[in-house]
């Protein structure tokens, strides 16, 4: 048997499973709806910090929250991952799955992800739902996040110690339609997670 077929024999055999317990009972038991906040940005504009920010509010306010990031998901589920453009697009595409399947399990997802390509953008936002799925895009500028250098990536870019450095010598493609755009500034960080508090907590 050819690859292909060995594929297609496969695919026949498996048949989705649906449980007693759904999505809408684990939201109700939880007194809240799942979603999905994705935080795309330069490394350094504070995407991380945001997230943070803001699963610390919910949290306080009784939600089931969880964050994903790309410092700690590379680490482990992508550890196999570099920064080509096709692992940044695998990383995105695993992403979104795990995203997904934990709103289904009743819990508001924070992924902070560069993200930087708009085609696993919109993948993210057609698997995991466009009704769950707020976009924050991050707009700090480049200059400021190369300023910050919090882990002397862009400096080791600039020395051309690293290829595929997003911003320097691999593209970052901004959104033209996210649902929250802010600049992650110390001056404006408290209204901005309060925006984005009342932005997770709108059904
Ligand atoms: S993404 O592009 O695939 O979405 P992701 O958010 O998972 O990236 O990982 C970005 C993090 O990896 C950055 O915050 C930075 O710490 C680290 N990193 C290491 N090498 C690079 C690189 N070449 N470009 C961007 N980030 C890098």
């Amino acid at each position: 048997m050819s690859k292909k077929q060995v594929k297609a024999v496969i695919g026949q055999n498996i048949h989705a499973q649906s449980f007693t317990v759904a999505r809408a009972d684990r939201e109700r038991l939880n007194e809240h709806k799942g979603k999905v906040i994705w935080f795309t940005g330069l490394s350094g504009s504070g995407k991380s910090t945001l997230a943070n920010a803001l699963e610390a509010r919910l949290h306080r306010l009784g939600m089931r929250t969880y964050i994903l990031d790309g410092d700690n998901i590379r680490h482990g589920l992508n550890k196999d991952l570099g920064f080509s453009e096709a692992d940044r697009a695998e990383n995105i595409r695993r992403i979104s799955e795990v995203a997904r399947l934990m709103m289904d399990a009743g819990m508001v997802v924070m992924a902070a992800f560069i993200s930087p390509f708009k085609r696993e953008r919109e993948l993210a936002r057609e698997l995991i739902g466009p009704e769950n799925f707020f976009e924050v895009y991050v707009s700090t500028p480049l200059e400021v996040c190369e300023q910050r250098d919090v882990k002397g990536l862009y400096q080791q870019a600039r020395t051309g110690k690293i290829p595929n450095m997003t911003g320097i010598n691999s593209p970052y493609e901004a959104p033209a339609d996210a649902y929250y755009e802010v600049i992650s500034t110390s001056a404006n960080f408290d209204a901005a997670v309060t925006n984005l508090v009342l932005m997770a907590l709108d059904e």
